[in-house]
């Protein structure tokens, strides 16, 4: 099996992206500098709403339509969304809940950073993180539940992500890891994957891999690539 792993910072177009971590850390400079709606939204609402929440979210991504809330559910936002409307009864709009990263169709995370916010005060946050658990299906979990600063954002604040793709290389396909690796039939050649990894690395203007027509508002295309290694797995 062969496994690519992307370090990258900002934000990078993926599509068969089989799992994806992304670090946000609550100190840091507001990550793509742009003025978007998500975040006049935060601004208009932190009038009544002062308190903001950070959450790392893990999710089995199999059965979900992506992160990112859209009318044809079901999308982890929604579940999430719902499960938070359930625990703080406000609805969804109050929530403002913000995710660092569109993961597509079928991906999975292990730390999707996000964000929330209401407008009162909890001091018994660990029973507020296990009251959110305990209505969430068990293929998604929030792992941690902070208090976040007012500046904080989940999807400007992040300084950088973790993308792991999966490709199980393979005339035939193993069932047991069919929703984590894309399956690939014909022979990859890890070692021209090696050598292509390293030229990622670094500054570089990925415009060549967006689809411009579905370009989400990303205004800046030079990204940073600090790490992109191809790493063969024995197969289990
Ligand atoms: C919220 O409550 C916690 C626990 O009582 C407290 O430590 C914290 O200072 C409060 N936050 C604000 C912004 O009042
Ligand atoms: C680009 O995005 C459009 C709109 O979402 C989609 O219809 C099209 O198939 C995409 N093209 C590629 C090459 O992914």
């Amino acid at each position: 099996m062969t496994s690519v792993v992307f370090g990258v910072r900002g934000l990078l177009p993926v599509s068969v992206a089989q799992s994806v971590t992304n670090l946000a850390t609550q100190k840091s400079q507001a990550g793509e500098g742009e003025l978007n709606a998500d975040f006049l939204e935060d601004e208009r609402r932190s009038v009544t709403a002062s308190h903001k929440w950070r959450m790392v979210i893990a999710y089995e991504g199999t059965r979900y339509s992506g992160w990112q809330y859209q009318s044809s559910p079901p999308t982890v936002q929604c579940i999430v969304e719902k499960a938070l409307t359930k625990v703080m009864k406000l609805d969804r709009k109050e929530l403002g809940l913000v995710g660092a990263s569109r993961t597509d169709k079928g991906v999975h995370a292990w730390g999707q950073v996000a964000h929330f916010l209401t407008p009162f005060n909890y001091t018994a946050l660990d029973d507020v993180h296990a009251a959110v658990n305990g209505v969430l299906p068990d293929d998604i979990r929030v792992r941690e539940l902070s208090p976040a600063v007012p500046e904080f954002h989940a999807r400007f604040s992040v300084e950088s992500k973790v993308y792991h793709y999966k490709i199980y290389n393979d005339a035939v396909m193993d069932p047991l890891q069919r929703n984590y690796a894309f399956h690939c039939t014909y022979r990859l050649n890890p070692a021209a994957m090696k050598e292509a990894a390293r030229h990622f690395v670094g500054q570089h203007d990925f415009s060549a891999f967006a689809n411009v027509s579905r370009n989400d508002r990303v205004t800046n295309p030079v990204k940073s690539i600090y790490r992109c290694e191809v790493v063969e797995l024995v197969s289990i």
